[in-house]
């Protein structure tokens, strides 16, 4: 039996830091609104001439770096993003340019902003078991400061750029126990991101109905864990870590809550690091990883949603 398992992680977030304090003096809102109703109190900002490709670069080298592996290693490499340098070549073909290597496959996945990096875990974790390649680097990259409307309260407090990686390799013993994904068009527009004229693309800028979407997100999660535990056979207290997306704290605490799991066996980044949408779930496993907290042996339950809606999540045994 052959199975995928996590090989390295990486993150890279950009220097530049806003914090809620700064908001307060670009829209009408304040940090106590922010921290109290999303738990986030700073977010990181892209410079002029970084994007997704730049911030996939540097996440990536990282995840190898750990690894333990070289760019021509790969056969494969994944990149969801909704906000890609240029529509074509896609983000990982310029990445894979960068990297200085060719011939391996190369696409980027759009699964609906934030719970792309899921379904982008689940192709790779796939693609492994079944021999059809050895090792394969998923990232997720998201530069979404260029995609909200600044003006807009109601989403700019929300979101922050970012880029996290995950290098995936064969193994005899799991890994990857299960990756599962849904998603359900008719709830579109609770979460959507318009083109602009197609003659001359230019993004519009993220529209969300907020509630909505928190009470979407919290019934459809519960209903993703029983199915992902159901799948193995196993217990709520046999899960070790939840590395959550990180959209909101009252969302990650009523997933703890659900699975009986203290908060301190969540990995959350989001007070620092704010919504990154495709990149914050292996920015989050690369953070606890790196800083002890997540050991080799040990359950992690992954979940990412987002627009579409889209879902997924991965049982793993790390
Ligand atoms: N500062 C101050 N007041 C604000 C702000 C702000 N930044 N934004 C909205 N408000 C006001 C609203 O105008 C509203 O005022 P009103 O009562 O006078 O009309 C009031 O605050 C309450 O607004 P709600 O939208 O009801 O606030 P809620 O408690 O639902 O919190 C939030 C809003 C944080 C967006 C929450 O609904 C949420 O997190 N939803 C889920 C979002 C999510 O999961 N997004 C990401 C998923 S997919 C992806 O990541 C791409």
């Amino acid at each position: 039996m052959r199975y995928s398992k996590i090989l390295g992680t990486g993150g890279y977030l950009p220097e530049k830091v806003l914090t809620n304090h700064d908001l307060e003096k670009m829209v009408d809102t304040t940090d106590e609104w922010i921290v109290t109703r999303t738990g986030i109190h700073q977010r990181h900002i892209a410079a002029d001439d970084e994007n997704a490709v730049t911030m996939a670069e540097q996440a990536g080298r990282v995840a190898l770096e750990a690894a333990g592996l070289k760019p021509d290693d790969i056969d494969m490499i994944i990149v969801t993003s909704t906000t890609p340098h240029m529509v074509f070549p896609s983000t990982a073909c310029l990445l894979q340019e960068r990297f200085g290597i060719s011939g391996c496959a190369a696409f980027d996945l759009n699964a609906s902003a934030c719970a792309g990096f899921m379904y982008g875990f689940s192709i790779a974790d796939q693609f492994i078991r079944s021999g059809m390649i050895k090792h394969a680097l998923v990232i997720g990259s998201e530069v979404m400061s260029r995609v909200v409307d600044w003006t807009d309260r109601s989403t700019c407090v929300l979101f922050g750029d970012g880029a996290g990686a995950v290098v995936l390799g064969p193994t005899a013993e799991p890994g990857v126990l299960s990756t599962h994904l849904h998603a359900d068009g008719k709830h579109k527009d609770v979460l959507y991101l318009p083109l602009g004229n197609n003659r001359t693309p230019n993004l519009e800028s993220v529209k969300m109905m907020g509630n909505q979407l928190f009470k979407l997100a919290v019934n459809i999660l519960g209903d993703l864990f029983d199915e992902t535990l159901e799948a193995n056979q196993m217990q709520k207290s046999d899960i070790d870590w939840l590395v959550p997306h990180q959209a909101n704290i009252r969302i990650i605490q009523a997933m703890a809550k659900k699975l009986e799991l203290p908060l301190d066996r969540v990995v959350t980044t989001l007070d620092k690091q704010s919504n990154t949408s495709s990149a914050s779930i292996p920015l989050a496993l690369d953070e606890a990883i790196r800083d002890g907290r997540i050991q080799r042996g040990q359950l992690l339950l992954m979940e990412g949603f987002g627009g579409g809606l889209a879902w997924g999540s991965a049982l793993v045994r790390y």
